[in-house]
């Protein structure tokens, strides 16, 4: 019995390594499109990577891509030719440093583009500061088996990027080991960018991703309005929801778009009292269906926290509760695009609430429970041995 005992600091010690801020790399703009990715594939397991992408395209094409547009299906295959150059290089050099085959790493790109089910916020506290946060959660809504499968993948591979040009960040996201494009997003003192995903809707005319819009975005815009307008009107893809925050007071929006152009622009009102937008997978202006679990919790939670209190620290609590943040979360983002500096990722697995992503410095509260966890791992196997030894 009393040996027994040391199995409660090993389980707590598996709680600590359970939230973890993903890893991160230093893309840089300067380099070729072909050799821009070295770097991670520096980093990441190449053969964890050559043995997962074939295990989630198949399960992509026996998921989601039966809902593709037929249209879509023979030209997935050599979507290369239709890509912008830049991104088709990207891929190209994808593939050739993983060894993967670039059919591979294009459907890699396909079926991370239909998985954003998640919740977005942006909300204004009341000194007028933006903040902005979002769960990526489970794609594949259809077969759980598959879905436990990639949200593992997803975890592991889940990267932050900082995208570098002379020398400096241009601009950085939140990203998944192989896909060129972005859910997540800033440009600092600019703007923040995160996109859920709206329906099946599909248009293969222009072949811009909604994910690569949000980069291109990131790359070029100059100022919070003009993303906005760049996120209204490039046509794309598929159906998509664009969320924007900026830097000045009332600087906050979600977009709903079709491929062609904007369905809906809803911006924060705060003299009106609204002074957050809570945006999952469905359309605001329609009562959230029973399929969507995290909307209504979202904005009690946010109701409960109060406008007064909106911090780094308590929107990533928002985003931390049940069941915003649930077991097919991925990752949760916190960012501001006022203080660049303090965008935050953490990988979920269990949904604790820890100051990862804090706005004290100092020592986080995390680092301080794996301090007294390891060390009461060390009485307790000392114990261990002293009990073992008494028998
Ligand atoms: C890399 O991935 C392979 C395949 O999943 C695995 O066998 C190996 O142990 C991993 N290596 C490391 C260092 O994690
Ligand atoms: C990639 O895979 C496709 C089909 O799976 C195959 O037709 C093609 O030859 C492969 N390409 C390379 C370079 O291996
Ligand atoms: C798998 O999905 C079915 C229905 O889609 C559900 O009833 C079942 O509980 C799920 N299993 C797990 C382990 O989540
Ligand atoms: C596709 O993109 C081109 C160039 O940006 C644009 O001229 C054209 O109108 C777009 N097509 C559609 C259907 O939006
Ligand atoms: C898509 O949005 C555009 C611009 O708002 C609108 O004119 C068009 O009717 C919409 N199409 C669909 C299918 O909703
Ligand atoms: C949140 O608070 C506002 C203002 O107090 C109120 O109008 C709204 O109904 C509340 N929403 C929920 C879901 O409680
Ligand atoms: C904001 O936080 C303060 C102190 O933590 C608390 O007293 C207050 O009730 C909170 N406001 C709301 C609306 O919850």
């Amino acid at each position: 019995m009393k040996c027994s005992l040391t199995l409660i600091p090993l389980t707590l010690a598996a709680w600590c390594y359970a939230e973890f801020p993903p890893r991160i790399v230093e893309v840089s703009l300067d380099e070729p499109p072909k050799e821009r990715w070295a770097p991670l594939m520096k980093m990441i397991n190449v053969s964890y990577f050559r043995e997962i992408v074939p295990q989630i395209i198949d399960q992509f094409r026996q998921g989601e891509a039966e809902k593709l547009h037929p249209d879509i299906k023979p030209e997935l295959e050599d979507l290369e030719a239709y890509m912008p150059r830049q991104y088709a290089g990207e891929i190209q050099g994808l593939a050739s440093l993983s060894g993967v085959n670039i059919t591979d790493i294009i459907l890699l790109n396909f079926a991370y583009e239909l998985t954003a089910f998640c919740t977005s916020i942006v909300a204004q506290d009341t000194n007028g500061r933006i903040y902005h946060g979002r769960n990526l959660d489970k794609p594949f809504n259809n077969n759980n088996e598959s879905s436990s499968l990639f949200v593992k993948a997803a975890r592991k591979l889940t990267v932050d990027i900082l995208f570098m040009r002379d020398g400096k960040v241009a601009y950085r996201g939140t990203s998944f080991a192989g896909y060129i494009g972005l859910w997540t997003g800033q440009s600092a003192n600019k703007f923040t960018i995160s996109g859920n995903q709206r329906d099946d809707g599909f248009s293969l005319e222009n072949v811009t991703l909604a994910s690569w819009l949000i980069r291109e975005t990131l790359e070029e815009a100059a100022s919070y309005k003009d993303a906005l307008e760049r996120l209204s009107k490039v046509p794309i893809i598929t159906h998509i929801y664009y969320i924007v925050a900026g830097v000045q007071p009332g600087e906050g929006a979600v977009v709903t778009r079709n491929s062609s152009g904007e369905a809906d622009v809803w911006e924060l009102d705060p003299p009106h009292g609204q002074w957050f937008r809570v945006q999952t997978n469905y359309d605001h202006w329609n009562p959230p269906p029973d399929t969507d679990k995290h909307r209504t919790p979202t904005i009690n939670a946010l109701n409960a926290t109060g406008q007064e209190n909106i911090t780094f620290d308590s929107l990533f609590k928002v985003l931390t509760v049940y069941p915003t943040c649930d077991e097919t979360t991925i990752y949760t983002t916190v960012m501001s695009a006022g203080t660049p500096e303090k965008y935050c990722t953490v990988v979920r697995e269990k949904c604790i609430q820890i100051k990862i992503c804090s706005d004290s410095k100092g020592i986080t509260s995390v680092g301080l429970i794996c301090i007294i966890i390891s060390i009461s791992i060390i009485i307790f196997v000392c114990l261990f041995l002293w009990c073992k030894y008494r028998n």
